[in-house]
């Protein structure tokens, strides 16, 4: 156990979780809530400076994020012992008041979910209603199916649907393309000069970059401030494709993977933001029946995500955009084209 570990199992038996509130509350209620407040990831048992510091900086900033985290996430981030991170999980747990809901309180929580849509009815009506926030929708398909045009529509819709939001693009292929933005903005009568000011978009370099630039999005909107509701990374899985190759790395790339997708997740939960993420699919030579194609990441990418839509090319230049899996909706197909000004349907 190396000497930071060591001096941390230490400080765990000693430390009280709660921290004494600085001014002298005069009823007992604010005093049990002032307490709550001031409570941080470093009060949390086992937390020293320099593990709540590699907390901080792969996007764990409160005691939601510990509460959620699972305790393989916790060992590989900060290297502290298994029993230091279950002590740390737990008691960011009994700090969160985490207990039962009923159907009405979840009910209302669905009611602050919005949709934003494609500009094509038929594909809205097969999402029910549009790409949800709060939710990872991951949409796979081959070259040319339409992954990145989806991209650029949902952004510009997000920003025209909800005046005040901004979204974030990471790109991993350089496919992002600013005069495509413009011309669905103009399409939807929205001012382009004003939509590229309102996304903001980060080329991603290699997969430990894409993981980090995820990250970051949770101190976008804590720490900057930013109302972002959308989250594009197109594509999820071309680096880690590149760069883990041959079976001995794919354990290796799953894990890394399985991070992702769970930084992903608890941004999106955590602030209501739509996640979409593009993915591609390859050739299965072995498969005589059905569809020969099977998407990048396998199961790690496809539980992860809680949408998942298969984009092919159908006849005469349209789309077909397949639901699969969905959580309240059934599998179902539709029928699209990218145009000029977005998505239109074919019936
Ligand atoms: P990969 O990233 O290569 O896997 O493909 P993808 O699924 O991201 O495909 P993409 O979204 O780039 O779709 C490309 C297709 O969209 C083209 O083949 C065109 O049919 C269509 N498209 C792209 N831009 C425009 C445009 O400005 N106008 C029109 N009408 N169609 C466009
Ligand atoms: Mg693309």
């Amino acid at each position: 156990m190396s000497e930071e570990n060591l001096s941390e199992n230490m400080q765990d038996e000693v430390m009280e979780l709660i921290v004494e509130p600085e001014t002298k509350p005069t009823k007992s209620k604010e005093k049990s809530d002032l307490k709550m407040e001031k409570l941080t990831i470093r009060d949390l048992p086992g937390v020293g400076a320099a593990t709540a510091e590699k907390l901080e900086s792969a996007g764990y900033r409160d005691l939601m994020a510990i509460a959620v985290a699972t305790i393989g996430e916790l060992i590989e981030t900060t290297g502290v012992s298994e029993a230091v991170a279950r002590k740390m999980v737990n008691a960011a747990r009994d700090s969160m008041k985490m207990g039962f809901e009923t159907g009405m309180d979840i009910l209302k929580k669905r009611e602050l979910v919005f949709k934003i849509t494609t500009g094509s009815e038929n594909f809205d009506a097969l999402m029910g209603g549009g790409f949800e926030t709060g939710a990872i929708t991951e949409c796979f398909g081959e070259f040319g199916s339409g992954k990145t045009q989806i991209g650029h529509i949902l952004a510009v819709n997000t920003l025209k649907e909800d005046p005040t939001s901004e979204v974030v693009y990471i790109d991993t292929e350089n496919t992002f393309r600013p005069e495509r933005i413009t011309q669905l903005a103009e399409g939807i009568g929205l001012d382009p000069t004003e939509a590229l000011k309102r996304i903001m978009v980060a080329k991603a370099y290699n997969s430990d970059h894409q993981m980090l630039l995820a990250e970051k999005v949770d101190s976008l909107i804590t720490e900057q401030k930013k109302s972002i509701k959308l989250v594009v990374i197109d594509s999820l899985t071309s680096h880690f494709r590149a760069e883990y190759i041959g079976r001995g790395t794919l354990s290796e790339r799953q894990q890394k993977l399985n991070r992702h997708m769970h930084t992903l997740a608890r941004v999106g939960n955590t602030h209501n933001i739509c996640i979409y993420v593009t993915n591609q699919v390859m050739a299965k030579p072995d498969q005589f029946f059905g569809d020969p194609t099977a998407s990048i990441g396998g199961h790690i990418v496809a539980h992860a995500s809680t949408f998942r839509i298969y984009l092919r090319k159908g006849r005469k230049g349209s789309r077909v955009a397949k639901l699969i899996d969905a959580p309240n909706l059934p599998d179902a197909e539709c029928c699209f084209e990218v145009q000029e000004q977005g998505l239109k349907d074919i019936n």
